[in-house]
C-alpha cells in the first residue's frame, strides 16, 4: 500500500566511486550544502560496510549531537507519558546516551546481552525482503545519519533517531525483539509480493505505527511514534480502531505525514500474541484469506 521509494533519498555513486544523496523532494536539507555534504560522506561509509567487517563508526559533529540531545529531551517527558511501559523498562535496560549519538556498535553491544540483536548500516532503503528477512536473524539494518536540525520534530525519512530511539528501544524487550523475528520469518516464508506487503503492512501498523490499552489509557509501542516528538503528542487524537489485520492490509496509508488511523490492542500482552500468532501463521495464502484485492499491475 505504499511507495518506499519516495520514503528515502536514493543513493547513487558515479563511476569515480563518488556516493551522492539524492535528497527526496521538499526535504528540508535540500537548501543545506553542508548536510548534503555530510549525508553523501555518511552514505560512503554505510556503502563501504561488507558483513564481517567491524561496524563502521562515525565522527558525528556538534550539530549532530545537538540534535540528538534535543530529541532526548523532548521525548524524555512524552515517554513517561505516552509510552507503554514495556518501552519506558527497555529504555532503563539499554541505557543508551541522551548526550550524545550513539555509534551503531554500542546498540549492538547493548541488545546483544538483552535479545541478542546487532545493528548494522544501511545507506539507505533497503530491499523489503532484505530488511524484513534478516529481522529473523536478529539483524536490524539501520541508517547512520541524522535528521535536519531545522526539523527535529518528526522526519518523513527514518534516520538513526528513529531507528535507535524507537526500535533500538524496543528491541532491548525480549518480547519485541521475538516479535520482529517473527516478521522476518513470515518476510521469508511468503512467495508472492502480495504476501510480502502483508507482512510490510502489518508491520506498519503494529512495529511502526501500533498503539495499545493499559490501565484504561492508550499508550504508543510503535517505533515511528516513539521517535517522533511532534507524533507522539498527537496519536491520542487520531481515529483508533481494534486491531484488525485484513483492514491493516487493505487500507491505503501515507508514510509521509501523522498516521490518521492507529489499530489498539488490548494490551501488551494481547498485542504480542495477536500480532507474533499472525506473523508465525502468515503464508501465500494470507492475502485471499483477508480478502486483499489484488491490484492490476
Ligand atoms: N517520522 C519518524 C520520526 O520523526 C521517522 C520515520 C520516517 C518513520 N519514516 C518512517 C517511522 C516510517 C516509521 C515508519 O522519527
Ligand atoms: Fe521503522
Amino acid at each position: 500500500m505504499f511507495e518506499e521509494a519516495q520514503l528515502y533519498s536514493p543513493v547513487t555513486t558515479d563511476e569515480d566511486g563518488n556516493v551522492t544523496v539524492h535528497l527526496v523532494e521538499g526535504h528540508p536539507g535540500l537548501k543545506d550544502p553542508e548536510y548534503q555534504r555530510r549525508r553523501n560522506e555518511i552514505a560512503a561509509v554505510s556503502l563501504a560496510w561488507q558483513p564481517g567487517d567491524p561496524l563502521p563508526r562515525i565522527d558525528y559533529t556538534e550539530t549532530e549531537h545537538e540534535v540528538w540531545r534535543t530529541v532526548c529531551e523532548h521525548l524524555g517527558p512524552l515517554h513517561s507519558r505516552h509510552a507503554c511501559r514495556a518501552f519506558n523498562d527497555a529504555v532503563r535496560a539499554l541505557d543508551l546516551p541522551r548526550d550524545r549519538v550513539p555509534q551503531l556498535s554500542e546498540v549492538t553491544d547493548g541488545l546483544q546481552g538483552l535479545t541478542g540483536f546487532s545493528y548494522v548500516p544501511a545507506p539507505g532503503i533497503v530491499p523489503l525482503e532484505e530488511f524484513y528477512g534478516s529481522l529473523e536473524d536478529g539483524i536490524f539494518h539501520s541508517t547512520q545519519y541524522l535528521r535536519h536540525h531545522a526539523a527535529p520534530l518528526y522526519t518523513p525519512e527514518p534516520d538513526l533517531l528513529h531507528e535507535v530511539m524507537g526500535h533500538g528501544n524496543l528491541l532491548a524487550d525480549p518480547s519485541v525483539a521475538s516479535l520482529n523475528r517473527l516478521a522476518g520469518a513470515a518476510a521469508r516464508r511468503v512467495t508472492t509480493p502480495e504476501a510480502l506487503q502483508v507482512v510490510a503492512d502489518v508491520f506498519w501498523f503494529t512495529v511502526e505505527f501500533g498503539v495499545l490499552w493499559e490501565e484504561g489509557s492508550l499508550k504508543a509501542y510503535g517505533a515511528g511514534i516513539l521517535s517522533s516528538y511532534g507524533e507522539i503528542e498527537e496519536f491520542g487524537s487520531m481515529e483508533i480502531r481494534p486491531l484488525d489485520f485484513a483492514a491493516m492490509a487493505t487500507i491505503d496509508y501515507d508514510i509521509t505525514h501523522y498516521q490518521p488511523v492507529l489499530f489498539a490492542a488490548d494490551s501488551f500482552g494481547q498485542m504480542v500474541d495477536e500480532v507474533g500468532g499472525f506473523f508465525a501463521a502468515c503464508d501465500d495464502e494470507t492475502p485471499d484469506r483477508l480478502g486483499v484485492v489484488r491490484k492490476p499491475g
